[in-house]
Parts: structure tokens; sequence; C-alpha cells
């Protein structure tokens, strides 16, 4: 194998590696054989710790990915002419190159928003001509916990959305790819925000947490769970050596990894916005979790990209994304500080 050179950055928080606890689970259930496609013995104690965590209804089905755990969720959300009400800033959206279009069939309503939170407002506006055989009919509404844009939803926003979606027959979908650093900012249980606030379903990130590759789905709503099984399959998204996968979410779920990952990862994004805002840059979104997006000018954002690899959010603002991960260091985050002092 040739030399890696080694280096850190803001770019994503899948841009780390992998933890070593989360590794060290992996290798131990390496020996020998054990049922493939999800009925191993680690698959099951996955499916008795996610109960743990989101109360005795829900039903994990592991994944290889995020897109694949929105489109396999959100599949099961809709009928053939019902569509999804999303921000327009939703991975689902703006990042995950038409997967929900093109593999899900979904039609995706979208709208803009402030901070990438939706409300029962915004959702009401895309509630039109219900009954039009000539409009996609709302059938679930998709929101990111964190959003897309380092904001977070309180359980109570994310009750009111659920309680709006439940007396408009809509379903409620939350894509956590960072639904530990959500738990972990709010310093509440997964169920608090999830099960007890009336969420349908979810997409249970664990990559960016320190997972290899692997998240779930995890179904909340019983009326769903009968289904889920036979669209992951036909998704693509059914792993046969599985156990593999659910060892990694065991070991995130299993005791408080997921919170400690969680909790630095987001201490290190307060440290970083802390630090910036000391040297007068503008951060217009509040830092809530991970992720930090302030405004360079392109110069300054050029200078600082030959030192740190962070990707530029929205060119005409000059708004940039600085991620941090649950590998960051406060050496990292001091010395982007030192440059930035430099630069600007
Ligand atoms: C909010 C959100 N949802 C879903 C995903 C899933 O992505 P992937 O399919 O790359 O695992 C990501 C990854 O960046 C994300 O940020």
């Amino acid at each position: 194998m040739t030399e890696r050179k080694i280096w850190r950055g803001f770019a994503s928080d899948n841009y780390a590696g992998v933890h070593p606890e989360v590794m060290a689970a992996m290798m131990a259930v390496n020996e020998g054989h054990e049922v493939a496609y999800g009925e191993d013995t680690v698959t099951a104690q996955l499916d008795a710790l996610m109960q743990k965590h989101f109360g005795p209804t829900a039903l994990s089905f592991p994944v290889f990915n995020g897109t694949g755990a929105n489109v396999v969720a959100l599949q099961a959300c809709t009928k053939r002419w019902e569509a999804v009400i999303c921000a327009e800033t939703a991975h689902i959206n703006a990042d995950e190159g038409g997967a929900p279009e093109k593999m899900g069939g979904l039609k995706l309503w979208n709208v803009p928003t402030p901070d990438g939170k939706l409300t029962p407002e915004i959702i009401d506006s895309q509630m039109f001509d219900i009954g039009s055989v000539h409009r996609a009919q709302p059938g679930v509404v998709s929101i990111t916990q964190t959003t897309e844009l380092g904001t977070l939803y309180t359980a109570a926003e994310i009750k009111a959305i659920a309680d709006y979606c439940h007396s408009h027959n809509l379903l409620l979908h939350l894509d956590g790819a960072r639904i530990s650093n959500a738990a972990a900012a709010l310093d509440v249980p997964f169920r608090e925000f999830t099960t007890d606030a009336g969420v349908d379903i979810v997409s249970f990130g664990a990559t960016k947490i320190g997972a290899m590759a692997a998240e779930a789905v995890v179904v909340l709503n019983p009326e769903l769970h009968d289904s889920i099984a036979f669209l992951r399959k036909t998704s693509m998204q059914l792993p046969s050596k599985m156990r593999f996968l659910s060892a990694q979410l065991v070991a995130l779920v299993e005791g408080d990894l997921w919170q400690r990952n969680a909790r630095h990862a987001n201490a290190m994004a307060a440290r970083l916005d802390a630090g910036l805002r000391e040297l007068g840059v503008e951060i217009p979104n509040p830092t809530q979790a991970n992720a930090v997006f302030p405004i360079f000018t392109a110069e300054q954002t050029a200078k600082l990209q030959e030192l740190y690899r962070f990707y530029v959010w929205n060119v005409a603002t000059g708004q940039v994304r600085l991620m941090c991960a649950w590998d960051t260091t406060q050496e990292d985050v001091d010395g982007l500080l030192a440059a930035a002092r430099g630069i600007l």
C-alpha cells in the first residue's frame, strides 16, 4: 500500500476516521459464521438496544448509508402518488444526487426556510390542492436534526410539527444523520425529540459520529413496520454481512460512545465559534451543534483553504461550513483560529 499523507481539516465529519472502539467491535464479531441478512446475534442485540433508546415499538433496520436510509424511509411513508415536503436546504433535496427522485420515485416539495428549519406555518404553505389529481399529494414531511445549516429543533418544535402533520394526514420523517449531535446538544435522550414528540420514522446516523459505514432506519410508527424489510432489499440497502454494520451501531449506542463523541464534536464547534466571533467574523446562524457557518471574503477563504480543507456553502454570501468531528482536537481548532487571525 502506498504511504498515506496524514492531514486534518474541517470539511466534513465524514472525513474523520473510524473510532477505535467501533473498529474493535467489528473485529470482535469477525470470528466464525453467523446467519446472513440480519438474523444474527449482533443485529438482535442492536434491536434490543434501539428499543431501549426509542421505546418498545421501535424496529431498527441497518443500512449502508444515509441516502439509502432516507430513500427507504420515505418510500415507506408515501403512496405512489404522494410527495415529500422538505426544506430547500434538506440533504434529500440538495445533496443526494436526485436519489429520492430516481430510486424512490419521490416528488419533493421543497420550501425556503430562514435557518434550515421547517415550522407548521412553512409546511402549511404547501398544503394546497389537496384532492386534486394534478398535484402530487403531500404524504410525509421530512425534517433534518441537526439541520444542514447547523441549527437544532427543540423537542417542543418537533412535537408542534408532528401534531400539525398528524392532524393533516401526513407522516413525519426525521433525517438524523447527526441525531447524536442533536441529542448531546439538547442534553436529552433520543426518544424525547423522536418517539415522544410524535416522529414516525428516523434515519439514524452513525457514520458521522465514528462508524465506518452504518446507519439505520428506525421505525417508530408500528403501521410502517411491514414494508421496511422489503423496501430495504429492493432499494439495494440490505447488507448480507449485516453483523458488521450492527456491531458498529451497537458499539455507539450500547454505552455512551455516541454521546461522548457528539459532545466532543459540539464542544470543538463551540470553541471555533467563540474564537471566530472574537476575531470579529460574522456568523449568521447560531452554532448549535458541530458545524460553524461563518462568512469570509473570497480572498480569505482561498488563503485559509491553502491550509485547511472546508466547503464554501454559499458563493453569493461567502458563507462557508466548518465541520467538527469526533476526532477534532483543540489544537486543530486553535490552529485554524491562528491562521484566521493572520489572514483577517
Ligand atoms: C443531513 C444529512 N442527511 C443524510 C446524509 C447521508 O449521506 P450519505 O449517503 O453520504 O451517508 C448526510 C451526509 O452528509 C447528511 O448530512
